[in-house]
């Protein structure tokens, strides 16, 4: 599959060498067929969706999409640039005028179909996500559900889209505040929740009355387009929804650059988001950002020790540790710290790995190959730098995992201040630090340049609520592990993590509306604040 060019068009065209044969399917997901020298070959493709119609990237160029478990070929998909980011914008800006007219409840009912159709596909696009992503199939379904649960909630918020009254310094007058949409946004979303996240953006984007230029992860653009698909059998106007897929140096950068998209919402990696909010500032764009974090989880000594250590194996493991959220350090008293190790290092030696379509299988692989050798270096970089490597480590290569990108978990015993303790890994490495008290504890938990998540096991109620108060971070979990956000509560982090925006819940509404204050007279004279009265 070295040749990259297909000509999409209705009749038969070749372009060069192997010959393409036309694509005539006006659909999401087309066939590309070819003739090669072992006869006509077929892929499937995705394509961009601009102003309402699935098209091929202008300038013809594609890129694959594969398995993680397998690396096997799921479908070649349209690379956009510049111009066809253009097109979505030329979209998004003719439809605005409209969409935004649009009473919020009537967008909400949209919204609320596209989760029935998420509800009634929950199974298929478990599986898709599976397939693309690699997280096991339970957590496949289960983003399914997060996406749905998204959805629902933020469909009722049409009915809120609140505002403040309040009084004015002079008589027969009122004020208040109104909240109207931003205009037109960029949503660039992450790979390792692939349904989840772009359904959080674009939900409340929508709900709000925005029109949307969305750049999916490249690693998982049929998650994406099966979601945009869903939108526009909901019943979204043309234009509204615009997608992009392709590369951050074309489709991002022009989002990011573009004069005429006002708003930027990015999740993904620390790197990319100080890029994006430096370019996105100097065209004083609003920019919201979800990047990386170092999540920590506390044991302390009066624990309840077995649902500690199912917390950390589910925190550190789950999404075999592809989580913003994920627990990587993991800070064990040092009273109870000889149970908890052996116990941990017992339990993950016996985790499943392999094909995350097999439901008895605990962890999957990891996302891709660059990924991969990241985190392969970081287990290297640990070991390098003094952490004992307790068990795991090695990329599993034998018999089934001849293929795919798996990773066994991965525990280290660390001190503080490691790389391996203090970067983001984004993968199955947990690193496993004993403390001596509450205060250590605290103090190697906040001393880290992330905060998005935290977490204490303790059975001392005045304890619990001191460490809500003590943890930088945007979450915090008492008895239970870093991850599971719930859709309703607003999801973000300090530091690092982000620039202090939050998503989800009804912050989402304030990332997606300007406040727009509004002062009524109705004295039938001039009155003039803060000189008369
Ligand atoms: C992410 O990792 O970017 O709280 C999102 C959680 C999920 C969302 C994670 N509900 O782990």
């Amino acid at each position: 599959m070295g040749e990259k060019k297909y000509v999409d068009v209705q009749e038969e065209s070749s372009v060069g060498s192997p010959v393409w044969v036309a694509c005539p399917w006006r659909e999401r997901i087309g066939v590309l067929r070819f003739e090669s020298e072992e006869g006509v070959m077929e892929m499937r493709e995705c394509r961009l969706f601009i102003d309402g119609k699935w098209t091929g990237a202008s300038s013809q160029d594609t890129f694959e999409t594969t398995n993680p478990a397998t690396e096997e070929v799921l479908a070649r998909c349209a690379a956009g640039n510049e111009e066809d980011v253009s097109k979505a914008v030329d979209a998004a800006v003719k439809s605005f005028a409209d969409w935004k007219r649009v009473p919020a409840p009537k967008r909400g009912e949209i919204i609320l179909r596209a989760a029935s159709l998420l509800r009634q596909r929950k199974k298929s696009l478990g599986e898709m996500v599976t397939r693309e992503m690699g997280k096991v199939i339970a957590e496949g379904e289960g983003e399914v559900q997060e996406a749905i649960d998204f959805l629902e909630y933020i469909a009722g918020e049409g009915r809120r889209m609140l505002g403040e009254t309040t009084t004015s310094e002079l008589p027969n007058k009122k004020c208040m505040t109104v909240r109207q949409p931003v205009g037109i946004v960029g949503c660039i979303t992450p790979w390792n929740f692939p349904l989840a996240v772009p359904s959080w953006k674009l939900g409340a984007a929508l709900i709000a009355g925005n029109t949307i230029v969305f750049k999916p992860s490249s690693l998982t653009p049929l998650c994406a387009a099966a979601l945009v698909e869903i939108f526009q059998e909901a019943g979204l106007p043309p234009g509204v929804l615009n997608m992009v897929t392709g590369a951050a140096q074309t489709v991002g950068q022009a989002i990011v650059e573009g004069e005429r998209i006002r708003a930027v919402s990015f999740t993904g990696g620390v790197e990319a988001g100080r890029e994006i909010y430096s370019r996105a500032s100097k065209k004083l764009k609003r920019v919201a950002l979800e990047l990386g974090s170092k999540n920590p989880l506390i044991v302390m000594d009066d624990a309840d020790i077995a649902l500690a250590l199912e917390g950390i194996l589910f925190g550190a493991f789950g999404t075999s540790g592809q989580r913003c959220t994920a627990t990587s350090r993991v800070l064990v008293h040092e009273k109870v710290y000889a149970e908890v190790m052996d116990e941990l290092v017992r339990r993950t030696r016996g985790l499943r790995v392999g094909d995350p379509l097999d439901p008895s299988v605990d962890m999957g692989p990891v996302c891709g190959r660059e990924q991969e050798l990241k985190i392969l270096n970081y287990i290297d970089m640990g070991v390098k730098e003094g952490a004992r490597l307790i068990c795991g480590g090695r990329k599993l290569t034998k018999g089934d995992y001849g293929r795919g990108f798996f990773i066994e978990p991965t525990i280290f015993e660390a001190t503080h201040g490691l790389r391996i303790t203090k970067e983001e890994i984004f993968g199955p490495v947990l690193s496993v630090i004993k403390v001596g008290s509450y205060e250590e504890a605290i103090a190697v938990a906040n001393d880290v340049d992330f905060g998005l998540s935290s977490s204490i096991y303790t059975r001392d109620i005045n304890r619990a609520y001191r460490a809500i108060d003590d943890l930088e971070t945007g979450i915090t979990y008492i008895n239970a592990p870093t991850i599971g956000a719930e859709v309703h509560l607003p999801f973000g982090g300090v530091k690092n993590t982000g620039n202090g925006a939050r998503e989800a819940g009804s912050a989402s509404i304030g990332e997606f509306t300007e406040v727009k204050a509004v002062f009524i007279d109705y004295s039938g004279r001039l009155q003039k604040a803060q000189i008369e009265g």
